[in-house]
């Protein structure tokens, strides 16, 4: 019925006076690809991965299937091949083994300290990609929160300021591309900019956790680190879900301490809030598609419940609609071998 054949759009005449009829652009695959208003491309793509201490050893995450956590050998070989398939940036997070981690992070800004030791591997292996480091104290902390608790429990805004600096300077140090305050702490991009300005490290750019949501969708992620809160949650510091408007004071902020890109987090349950970003500015709008979005389709796949790559590819397609031109995403290899072959993907 797909038939490009003229005479197969040519029926009896009938008494219709439908002057509209939509489902004309629809009817074969050549012109759906022709009239289709968004296209995901590997070039959209941006590959967050796990490093962690040891060799010739991969984990994979038992709530994120397909996913590892790579000693920085096979980290690199993984790298490589990501590259070759078009990926153009990763964004590293690492596995900070306990006896490294104390109250206030100080491991984060260690010169030789896995992020950074790997920044540097990476630069020299695969120069061209884009190597974007995390820059939040959870990793680091022996009570798992992104920042410096007093004893009451309240996290100090200020003093882990102070920290995000040390630890964004020894990344940029490192070979860091472009760092990404993750922490959501009031005042650090403006403090990053100008730490980063004052040490020379005016390219190294600032990818913005603006609009981040305290989410039970990093549960997979914080399994993958080890870093769930051990107390508490991260309420006083990550966005109430419920909030819109919020999210825009939050990126008019980042915005004029010196974001380059702007984020919003989670992505799935989030698109309008990628969409009322992406009106509002005219920097790049970057989403994360997070731990829990990956996990829920990966389980279902299990199942045999959904066709996996469709998913992948709608769900995907749904968030540039919505307004991303950048996408962190754990499926990132999948899709890029997906799209390796076609020049367009009809779902
Ligand atoms: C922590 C951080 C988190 C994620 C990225 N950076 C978890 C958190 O805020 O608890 C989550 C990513 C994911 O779920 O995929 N600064």
């Amino acid at each position: 019925m797909s038939s490009e054949n003229p005479s197969a759009n040519h029926t009896a005449p009938t008494a219709t006076t439908l002057i509209h009829r939509p489902r004309r652009l629809r009817r074969t695959a050549t012109l759906r690809r022709m009239v289709q208003e968004t296209t995901l491309t590997v070039d959209d793509l941006i590959y967050p991965m796990f490093v962690m201490e040891g060799e010739e050893q991969k984990m994979e995450i038992s709530s994120m299937p397909g996913c590892y956590r790579y000693t920085l050998d096979l980290l690199l070989e993984e790298i490589a091949e990501v590259w070759r398939l078009g990926v153009g940036g990763v964004a590293l997070f690492p596995v900070i083994p306990e006896v490294k981690k104390d109250d206030v992070g100080s491991e984060s800004y260690n010169p030789e300290g896995l992020v950074q030791r790997t920044v540097k591997a990476i630069k020299e292996a695969v120069p061209g990609i884009l190597v974007i480091t995390d820059i939040a104290l959870d990793p680091f902390t022996t009570h798992g929160h992104d920042g410096i608790v007093d004893e009451n429990g309240v996290i100090l805004n200020d003093p882990t300021v102070e920290v995000l600096v040390k630890m964004a300077l020894s990344q940029a140090a490192a070979g860091s591309d472009m760092v990404a305050p993750s922490d959501m702490m009031d005042g650090r991009v403006g403090a990053i900019r100008k730490a980063l300005d004052s040490e020379g490290y005016i390219d190294v750019r600032i990818l913005a956790y603006s609009a981040k949501y305290a989410s039970a969708y990093y549960g997979p992620f914080r399994d993958a680190l080890d870093s769930a809160p051990k107390f508490g949650d991260k309420k006083t510091y990550q966005m109430d879900g419920a909030n819109a408007r919020e999210a825009i004071k939050e990126v008019a902020l980042d915005i004029a301490e010196g974001a380059d890109i702007v984020m919003v987090k989670p992505a799935l349950a989030y698109l309008d809030i990628i969409r009322q970003v992406k009106d509002y500015t005219q920097l790049p709008v970057a989403a994360y598609n997070v731990s829990g979005e990956y996990a829920m389709i990966k389980a279902a796949a299990q199942m045999g419940w959904i066709d996996e790559k469709r998913v992948i590819l709608e769900t995907l397609t749904s968030m540039k609609r919505a307004g991303a031109d950048l996408i962190l995403t754990y499926f990132a290899k999948e899709v890029a071998l997906i799209l390796v072959n076609r020049r367009a993907f009809l779902f």
